[in-house]
């Protein structure tokens, strides 16, 4: 079946991988978190990764595993916050399926994220204030995909539904 993957983009802390687990779980797809498959194949932890590799060999990393992924069908794809870095990435996943921006406010990411240390982007005094920056300067970059939806509402239970729906409208659409 072409176009049958889902692939969750946004931010950190916006809940692609809670509701991915949901979605796949619900549809009987495979489901693949990218940060924990990437952490699979190179064999550490990603702060390790952006300490003793640097950050662009991270996004290298993302990069190809995107385009190994959009090969595959019945996947459901949970990203990790800066796959949008790159244009070349959205764009493959929406290729073969539906892509579905998560979105939150700086206070719902912050209280997500707040004890976490698994995010080096993150590993700074104020935590706040670097999550509005950085949602800054991403803004028209997860603006970009066309379908959103607003967790701060939203349990997981409620998102993994809402972006079923919207797979399941996606492939109506295309049998008409
Ligand atoms: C990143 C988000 C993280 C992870 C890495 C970089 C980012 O994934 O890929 O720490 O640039 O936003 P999550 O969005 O799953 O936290």
């Amino acid at each position: 079946m072409p176009k049958s993957n889902i692939a969750l983009l946004g931010f950190m802390g916006t809940g692609k991988s809670a509701v991915g687990r949901l979605t796949a779980q619900r549809l009987g797809h495979t489901y693949i978190d990218m940060d924990t498959e990437i952490e699979h194949r190179v064999g550490k932890p990603i702060t390790r990764i952006f300490e003793e590799d640097g950050e662009p060999s991270f996004r290298a990393m993302e990069a190809a595993l995107v385009e190994e992924l959009a090969e595959r069908r019945r996947m459901v794809i949970s990203t990790g916050g800066g796959i949008v870095l790159n244009p070349d990435n959205v764009r493959r996943l929406e290729a073969s399926g539906l892509v579905v921006c998560l979105r939150a406010s700086p206070e719902t990411i912050l209280a997500r994220v707040e004890h976490d240390t698994s995010r080096p982007l993150l590993a700074v005094e104020d935590k706040l204030q670097r999550i509005r920056e950085l949602l800054e300067k991403r803004r028209s970059r997860y603006d970009a995909v066309s379908v959103r939806i607003d967790t701060d509402p939203l349990s997981v239970e409620e998102t993994a539904e809402e972006v079923i729906r919207l797979f399941n409208a996606l492939q109506e659409e295309k049998e008409c």
